[in-house]
């Protein structure tokens, strides 16, 4: 059975645009609860880590270096169906292909400042909710 829980951060692009709040209340029309949520500033060391899995892919350094550069919004959300949906949701990693009415297609200005994360497994979003929070900060 899919799980119940997805994490997401709102990314640097979309935090300096002032985006965040239209962000968030996209996320809550679309039926998510926020269990989880801060604002901070990751060093490129540690988005270095948060995209480990990544970090063989030619687009590595930049991505680490992007997302060291400004401020995020992790937050982890609770929904029937939550990674799927969302992913629904946010629309195509590149914007040009996110489908109309998505966060992507709404709010990224390119693949690279493509607006906002979400995990890709029921697996990755336990350790990326982890890599975040701990169990105090989750209602
Ligand atoms: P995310 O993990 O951020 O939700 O994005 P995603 O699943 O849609 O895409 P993924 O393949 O996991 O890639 C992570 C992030 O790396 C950047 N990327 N750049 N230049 C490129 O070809 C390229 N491909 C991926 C994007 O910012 C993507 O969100
Ligand atoms: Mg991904």
């Amino acid at each position: 059975m899919a799980g119940n829980r997805t994490f997401t951060m709102i990314k640097p692009d979309a935090v300096g645009a002032g985006n965040t709040g239209a962000i968030i209340k996209m996320i809550q029309e679309a039926g998510f609860r926020v269990v989880a949520m801060k604002k901070t500033h990751l060093t490129p060391e540690l988005a270095g880590s948060f995209y480990a899995v990544h970090k063989e892919r030619p687009f590595y350094a930049d991505l680490c270096k992007y997302m060291s550069s400004g401020a995020i919004v992790p937050m982890i959300l609770e929904k029937d169906n939550a990674i799927e949906d969302f992913r629904k949701l946010i629309g195509a990693t590149d914007p040009q292909k996110a489908e109309a009415g998505t966060i992507r297609a709404l709010f990224a200005k390119s693949i690279d400042a493509n607006a906002i994360h979400g995990s890709d497994s029921d697996e990755n979003a336990e350790i990326e909710g982890n890599f975040f929070f701990s169990q105090f900060e989750r209602f």
